[in-house]
């Protein structure tokens, strides 16, 4: 066994950016995913059948699909259909964020279902309209119910944002596929990648855990 890890020394500030990048945009994919996710979770769950199928046909596609294949359509139809190339930011946003929406969709569903049905009848006995009721009444008991199946969520995306280094986009991954590529040495700079990869789950494990604490203690 030959570790080396004096090699990749000057290469760190290089791989230490790509947690920036890895972050920057998985966290927006983490906030449009779960937006979208909450506008669809609703229309699976209205009575109007139109927007049921809609919501329906949207989780098959986006679940039904790989992500990596979502990521390349996006990266390869778009200067095709429009003649404009479009960033790997965006790329990158827009494939996590519309896949993410179709299980965050499903998570947000069960927990709104799993919410008694007397909390509905109440609301609406006291006539409370349909968007404070689900504002004020229904979605917040639903989320802290889901909140370890949407933390999954979020680690699911965050470790998977790692095939961006597919188009090319200078995440953490490919970075330290380049700096293993530059050195004629993969190991160490995958080790180290992958050792942050999983410092920023654990971070988001314990941030999860503070939230959870925080919404319990209203209980
Ligand atoms: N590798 C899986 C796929 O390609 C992961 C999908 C992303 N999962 C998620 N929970 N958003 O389909």
């Amino acid at each position: 066994m030959n570790l080396d890890f004096t090699q990749i020394v000057p290469y760190i500030p290089f791989i230490l950016e790509g947690i920036w990048v890895t972050l920057k945009f998985v966290s927006m994919s983490i906030i449009a995913g779960f937006i979208l996710g909450i506008l669809l979770a609703l229309c699976k769950i209205t009575k109007v059948p139109f927007l049921k199928r809609l919501a329906d046909v949207y989780t098959s596609i986006f679940r039904g699909t790989p992500l990596i294949l979502q990521l390349m359509i996006i990266y390869f139809a778009v200067p095709q259909l429009t003649g404009y190339d479009i960033p790997e930011f965006l790329t990158a946003v827009l494939a996590f964020g519309l896949n993410s929406a179709a299980y965050v969709s499903e998570i947000i569903r069960a927990g709104i279902l799993a919410v008694d049905k007397g909390q509905t009848e109440a609301a609406e006995a006291l006539g409370v309209p349909y968007k404070p009721m689900m504002l004020n009444i229904i979605l917040p008991q639903a989320i802290k119910n889901i909140l370890p199946a949407l933390m999954n969520e979020f680690i699911t995306l965050t470790k998977e944002s790692a095939i961006v280094s597919t188009i090319g986009y200078l995440d953490l991954m490919r970075r330290a596929q380049i700096v293993g590529a530059d050195i004629y040495r993969n190991f160490e700079p995958l080790l180290l990648a992958g050792f942050i990869y999983w410092v920023m789950v654990y971070v988001m494990t314990q941030i999860g855990k503070v939230v959870e604490r925080k919404l319990r203690y209203s209980d």
